[in-house]
């Protein structure tokens, strides 16, 4: 038995999630410590930490995570905060072997030839000789150097001129570095898969993608899952994160009802003792993927720590039919590339700045 799954069992024995207060009906449910296992045979934790923005605090807030018990960190070479995850793993005191640590490949790195020294770049930040996962973290392929979103004089992103293959296959050899157990892909179409498939020895071990609620991609999740590819759901509380409705290419629709204020999901809650962003989390987890919920707030660390927790079926029926459709993020018209294609909710695309 692994190391992770021994802790599983001992952490579902000695964790008992609190009622809410004001929510004294509710039943009381075991907290678990789900993990999934890849297609390298490796474990991954089904809840994690997401690193994206506060970059002042990511040290603190990972090293306090860690302690708390999250066991999976997900990072990116583009969110800046590499040296602070790194420094927050090292001052947790929890064994690095004990972590699942992932970080993404930035597009002006997807030359074949770019990519190990990247990776290296990644792991001197990180203070770590390797990392469990590699993502490619979009499709689009950005002009080579060191800009990481190269524009023409009118502001248009330059492309580079190799391919999303060209850049998995120089992944692939990563794996034999013993730099990077194992490779995925983040934000890609279903046919940019089957081409990766199709063109290379290697199926992505993960899809990271935009999964909620509010955009829960049921075809596409089942397809993936047939594929043996394992879903890690970002921006796992749909538009909870003010990015979507503050970047230049927000949609309408990213000013729709926050999940925490969700009449279903409030309802659901209380039923468990759970809030609504705990409903949320658990309903992932449920459907047999990995969230990784993003907070630098001690008390919302503490919550998302209480929500894997099996939720009856009729209740996750329930948060199905929240399913609209909504998909926040959404840069195809920033970086000049049709992301998502053949996936639902990129109606309302509109043209501004990511950054
Ligand atoms: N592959 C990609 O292209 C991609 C894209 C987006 C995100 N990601 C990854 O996914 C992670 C999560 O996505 P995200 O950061 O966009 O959004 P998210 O985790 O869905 O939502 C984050 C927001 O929810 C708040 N929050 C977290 N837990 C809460 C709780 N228990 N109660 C109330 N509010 C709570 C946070 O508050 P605070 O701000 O106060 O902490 C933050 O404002 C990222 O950090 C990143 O690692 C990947």
């Amino acid at each position: 038995m692994t190391s992770l799954a021994t802790r599983a069992i001992r952490a579902s024995i000695s964790r008992k999630s609190a009622n809410l207060p004001g929510q004294s009906m509710s039943r009381t449910v075991t907290t678990r410590a789900t993990s999934h296992t890849l297609n390298t045979g490796a474990k991954i934790p089904a809840l994690g930490f997401g690193t994206f923005q506060d970059s002042e605090s990511q040290e603190e807030t990972v090293s306090r995570a860690l302690q708390k018990g999250m066991r999976l960190i997900d990072t990116a070479r583009v969110y800046n905060v590499e040296e602070q995850v790194g420094k927050g793993v090292k001052k947790s005191g929890i064994p690095r072997e004990d972590i699942f640590l992932g970080t993404k490949l930035w597009c002006n790195d997807y030359h074949p030839e770019d990519v190990e020294r990247a990776v290296d770049d990644s792991l001197r930040d990180l203070d770590t000789p390797y990392v469990d996962l590699l993502l490619m973290h979009y499709p689009c392929t950005f002009k080579r150097g060191s800009e990481r979103f190269p524009r023409d004089g009118e502001g248009r992103m330059l492309h580079g001129d190799t391919t999303y293959v060209d850049t998995w296959k120089a992944m692939e050899r990563l794996i034999t570095t013993g730099k990077v157990k194992a490779i995925g892909v983040s934000n890609f179409s279903k046919s940019e898969i089957e081409t990766l498939i199709r063109e290379s020895s290697t199926v992505p071990a993960v899809h990271q993608m935009e999964v909620h609620p509010y955009l829960q991609q049921k075809e596409f999740n089942r397809w993936l899952r047939s594929k043996g590819i394992h879903v890690v759901q970002f921006s796992p509380l749909g538009n909870m994160n003010d990015f979507y409705r503050q970047t230049g290419w927000s949609k309408e629709i990213a000013h729709m009802m926050r999940v925490i204020d969700q009449p279903v999901l409030k309802e659901i809650g209380k039923k468990y003792g759970k809030s609504p962003v705990q409903v949320v989390l658990s309903w992932g987890i449920n459907s047999g993927r990995s969230v990784i919920p993003k907070s630098v707030v001690d008390w919302q660390v503490d919550q998302n720590l209480e929500a894997d927790f099996e939720l009856e079926a009729e209740d996750m029926a329930r948060v199905a039919t929240l399913d609209a459709k909504a998909r926040f993020n959404d840069p195809s018209m920033d970086y000049e590339w049709r992301l998502y294609s053949d996936l639902e909710g990129i109606d309302g695309t509109v043209r501004g700045r990511t950054h």
